[in-house]
């Protein structure tokens, strides 16, 4: 063996130990292209070694070359097996990062229920719909006129001390009833009028059974000939509905200034008989208020309160239980409790 081969050969051993070295102590992905390139590269170690084939006797070079390749094929080896370790290392640490752990249970998400006044509301409107009632609004600030004059209800009026008022600047107030929507309904169009307004309305009084803010649910039918005969029917109809076929209802005279004549309305639940609507014949004062003509058109008026319904269906003793939004409460609902 030539002196030259045998110096190569002491060079590759020198370059395998320190790109062994190399190749096993890099620690960061990112360092890893230029300890290749200390090897591999251009101006690399094993490049550099071409240089010694040219100081070889012919004979000597395809064994030379050949030494030179193996040791070229050994160390891309070595970085491939590298790189492939940072790489599993990188990804590793990304995983832990996220903290991901797939055996742990899935986060709870919080179901709402549908609370129960609107159930009931729910329930109401959808019933009185079937009964040939369509739906209306109308604004919770209303004015005096709206609330009380139109209704037949003056300034003197006595009835008007009934109702606890909230009153605003300028002449308005919170409407201490639905019935106001029954004047905007028949002043913004003409017989008949079949329609129920749903809504808040507010008074000011507040103990076990009276929240100051309370939903009442209006209904007004106007036509040519509407009877007080209707107005039983319908209503034993809708009461019927709502508490069963067998239920016992049972009309009371009672007074309401926008109605002549004017009932009362109760149900016997079991034990005794619970009021729970108002309605009348719509007063003839208030239909020319409106500008119909009380010989031409008439009808009948209801006004209910949805939260009683409310507390009835549902067995509660305090009215207040509805405004809190104690979760202990409302989640009892869930899925439809009725
Ligand atoms: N507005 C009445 C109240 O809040 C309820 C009522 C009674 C409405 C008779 C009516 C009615 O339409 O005809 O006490």
């Amino acid at each position: 063996m030539s002196e030259a081969l045998a110096g190569l050969k002491v060079e590759i051993a020198a370059i395998q130990a320190d790109a062994d070295a190399a190749a096993e102590g890099v620690a960061r992905l990112a360092d890893l292209p230029t300890t290749r390139a200390r090897f591999l590269g251009r101006k690399g170690a094993i490049t550099a070694l071409m240089q010694w084939l040219g100081r070889l006797p012919a004979d000597a070079k395809p064994l030379a070359g050949a030494e030179i390749n193996a040791l070229k094929a050994q160390v891309e080896t070595l970085f491939d097996s590298a790189q492939a370790r940072l790489d599993a290392a990188a990804l590793e640490a990304a995983l832990s990062a996220r903290r991901v752990d797939p055996t742990l249970p899935g986060r709870v998400v919080a179901r709402g229920a549908t609370h129960p006044i609107q159930a009931v509301l729910d329930d109401l409107v959808d019933l009185l719909g079937r009964l040939g009632f369509e739906l209306t609004e109308g604004p919770e600030v209303e004015s005096e006129q709206y609330n009380f004059d139109l209704l037949n209800m003056p300034a003197s009026h006595p009835a008007r001390d009934m109702q606890d008022t909230f009153y605003l600047d300028g002449g308005l107030l919170l409407r201490t009833q639905t019935s106001p929507v029954q004047v905007r309904t028949m002043q913004r169009q003409a017989p008949p009028v079949r329609i129920i307004a749903p809504g808040k309305v507010f008074r000011c009084d507040a103990d076990t059974t009276h929240s100051p803010v309370f939903h009442q649910i209006e209904g007004l039918w106007i036509d040519k000939d509407v009877t007080m005969a209707d107005l039983k029917g319908v209503l034993t109809a809708f009461l019927r509905a709502l508490y069963g076929d067998s239920r016992e209802v049972r009309f009371r005279p009672s007074f309401f200034p926008f109605t002549e004549p004017s009932v009362e309305v109760d149900v016997w639940t079991g034990s005794r008989w619970m009021e729970v609507l108002g309605a009348g014949m719509v007063h003839p004062q208030v239909l020319r208020n409106v500008g119909y003509d009380p010989n031409e058109v008439q009808g009948f008026a209801f006004g209910l309160g949805v939260d009683r319904l409310a507390m009835i269906r549902y067995g509660m003793t305090d009215i207040r239980y509805l405004w809190e939004n104690d979760q202990r409460f409302t989640r009892q609902f869930r899925g439809g409790l009725r």
